[in-house]
């Protein structure tokens, strides 16, 4: 393909390709369709999973995966499934039907042309000086070499991640290359007088790559106890911390999209959790979690696992991390936190237990739901109305940042169960839930769902996580919302002890109704019969909310994010607004 000319694409030659473009065929090429009814699906290319929940509407133009909830035009499967960027997909897809790109030309052009060839020079800068550090830690690196095999990294990850060694002199990189050019893209600093020195000197060289494997800057841990222990490349018009994690690309390189991705704080944890087997670890970049790493992050996993230490700074970092991590807690994605015990962090702590360890305590981290709540109220007395008013001052604008639905509808319900004045709150919950009784026995299925809860608790352990996210963020009655947040809390619970948490619950004389009924106790195989409940559930559920949007679209328009639900809640109702939404 020959290089983008530079320039701006006009907006109605996007228009005029998505029109054009059919997703189907595009999508087809790369990953095999198979028609059903209105649509198609494929396994989903852009998630490990055996059935197929990956689908393409050739109404709406627009693919969807239920299971990971990635979605798009063709233009975005392009860029994600190519590894493009938004105008060389748009290069592709005009050439696939035979147009030209035009570009708008005028005073922004050379200057657009100017830029890029800056940002370019600075990539291969970067190249360059990596493909230098790596030669050197295996020509003169030998301390080096010495210090990453003390610290059990082989020849073959230190080549997947490209580590490197930084020579200890002032001039290494200076007299090789344009010291101009690595002043700017940070690899030297400027002399007072004239010329640039090498900002990293007898320092081991982790090269930060973008998610298409491009160079942006590089971190360098120092192997003595002189200086800095880590010297990290400043901001450049390339590299923004902010904006980009350590060990994304090389997670991406070993193939398939992970189904979580752990968040650690330092470059050897990632090597070293890559080392014991765990190879879905990415570091943010000495600084705390930002919404852009969170963004970026659920672009290529559904689930996010944050790990802190359990000190002061640690809990510090993840209340920042939950900061970010609210706004984008969509229906599907899932935020955990794993804690690490004094004094270890990941690298440590892996190498001490192993891998599969290790996974455990990432299977058994805290959700957010619980972390949230917990963190909150840690140094309050909730028996005090005064340190109840201080859980709700600081939950509500919390709560408000995430995103409409049934999570913060169920969070919020927590939050007021949990500030709420107890005699008060449970003498109108009770009338209300009384008034509800009605509504609740119409829809069997939640009933279902909670009475099989009720009777075999530790069958929703069993539930795939999908399937446990969805009970538990479904817009079902809120006695079910509850009984799978407890679920969720105390896997190992029986039903006496469930019932024995309800004891203050406005929702405990209908617990115990559901408990009475034996038909649900001889129940052969709970764990099918949860499963099938929870699925038909769902299927309730879709139905609901795909009527409330497609209302809501005609009455006043759709948000973003609404626009994004209906689109899961696909199977095509006439009428809907045309989706195009390319970023
Ligand atoms: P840590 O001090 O926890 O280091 O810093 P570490 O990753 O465990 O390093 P080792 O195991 O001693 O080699 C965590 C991260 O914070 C940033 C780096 O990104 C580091 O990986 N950091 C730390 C700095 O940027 N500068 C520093 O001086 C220290
Ligand atoms: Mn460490």
């Amino acid at each position: 393909m020959p290089i983008a000319m530079a320039g701006r694409i006009p907006q109605s030659f996007i228009d005029e390709l998505l029109a054009r473009a059919d997703i189907v065929e595009i999508i087809n090429a790369r990953v095999p369709l198979k028609k059903t009814g209105r649509n198609f699906v494929a396994r989903c290319p852009f998630h490990d999973e055996k059935t197929p929940s990956f689908s393409v509407s050739p109404n709406k133009q627009f693919y969807y995966c239920f299971g990971c909830g990635v979605s798009g035009s063709a233009i975005g499967f392009l860029m994600e499934y190519d590894h493009l960027t938004f105008p060389e997909a748009i290069e592709t897809l005009a050439a696939h039907y035979g147009l030209t790109v035009p570009r708008e030309n005028g005073a922004g052009r050379e200057k657009d042309e100017a830029e890029r060839q800056r940002l370019q020079a600075l990539y291969r800068v970067n190249q360059e000086a990596a493909v230098f550090y790596a030669r050197q830690l295996r020509e003169t690196g030998c301390s080096a070499v010495e210090y990453l095999r003390r610290r059990g990294v082989d020849g073959k990850i230190a080549r997947r991640y490209g580590v490197g060694y930084a020579p200890p002199e002032w001039e290494a990189l200076c007299r090789r290359y344009d010291a101009q050019l690595l002043g700017e893209a940070g690899l030297a600093i400027a002399k007072e007088g004239r010329g640039h020195y090498d900002r990293f000197r007898d320092r081991i060289m982790f090269p930060i790559r973008n998610r298409r494997g491009q160079v942006l800057g590089f971190g360098g841990r120092a192997l003595g106890e002189q200086g800095p222990k880590y010297l990290n490349t400043p901001e450049t018009p390339v590299f923004h911390k902010g904006r980009e994690v350590y060990g994304l690309y090389e997670m991406l390189q070993v193939g398939g999209r992970p189904s979580r991705i752990l968040v650690v704080e330092g470059y050897m944890d990632v090597i070293a959790l890559a080392q014991q087997g765990i190879p879905y670890a990415v570091a943010t970049l000495g600084t705390a979690a930002t919404s852009d790493h969170v963004r970026l992050l659920f672009h290529h996993a559904g689930e996010l696992v944050f790990c802190f230490d359990g000190d002061a700074a640690g809990r510090k970092a993840a209340r920042r991390a939950l900061e970010a991590v609210l706004p984008q807690l969509q229906a599907g994605r899932k935020v955990t936190f794993l804690w690490l015990p004094e004094g270890e962090d990941p690298d440590s702590l892996v190498r001490k237990e192993g891998a599969r360890a290790f996974e455990e305590r990432v299977r058994q981290a805290e959700p957010l739901s619980s972390y949230f709540f917990r963190g909150l109220s840690e140094d309050l007395d909730l028996s005090q109305m005064e340190d109840r008013a201080a859980l709700l001052k600081q939950a509500r604008p919390l709560l408000q940042r995430l995103p409409e639905g049934a999570f913060r509808q169920m969070m919020q319900a927590r939050l007021k169960e949990l500030a709420g004045s107890r005699e008060v709150e449970t003498r109108t919950e009770r009338n209300e839930s009384i008034q509800r009784l009605p509504r609740l026995r119409q829809p069997r299925v939640e009933e279902r769902v909670a009475a099989l809860l009720v009777h075999h608790p530790r069958a929703f352990a069993c539930l795939p996580d999908g399937f446990r996210e969805a009970a538990k963020i479904g817009r079902h009655g809120e006695l079910l919302a509850q009984l799978v947040l407890t679920l969720e809390m105390t896997p190992e619970i029986n039903s006496t002890v469930l019932l024995e948490k309800f004891q203050a619950n406005p929702h405990l004389s209908h617990l115990q109704e559901l408990l009475s009924q034996e038909a649900f106790q001889s129940i052969e195989d709970p764990q099918r019969e949860l499963l099938d409940a929870v699925t038909a559930l769902n299927r309730k559920i879709d139905k609901l909310r795909l009527k409330a949007l497609l209302g809501k679209a005609d009455r006043e328009g759709l948000t973003q994010e609404e626009k994004a639900e209906l689109l899961t809640l696909m199977g095509g109702s006439q009428g809907s607004p045309l989706l195009v939404d390319i970023q």
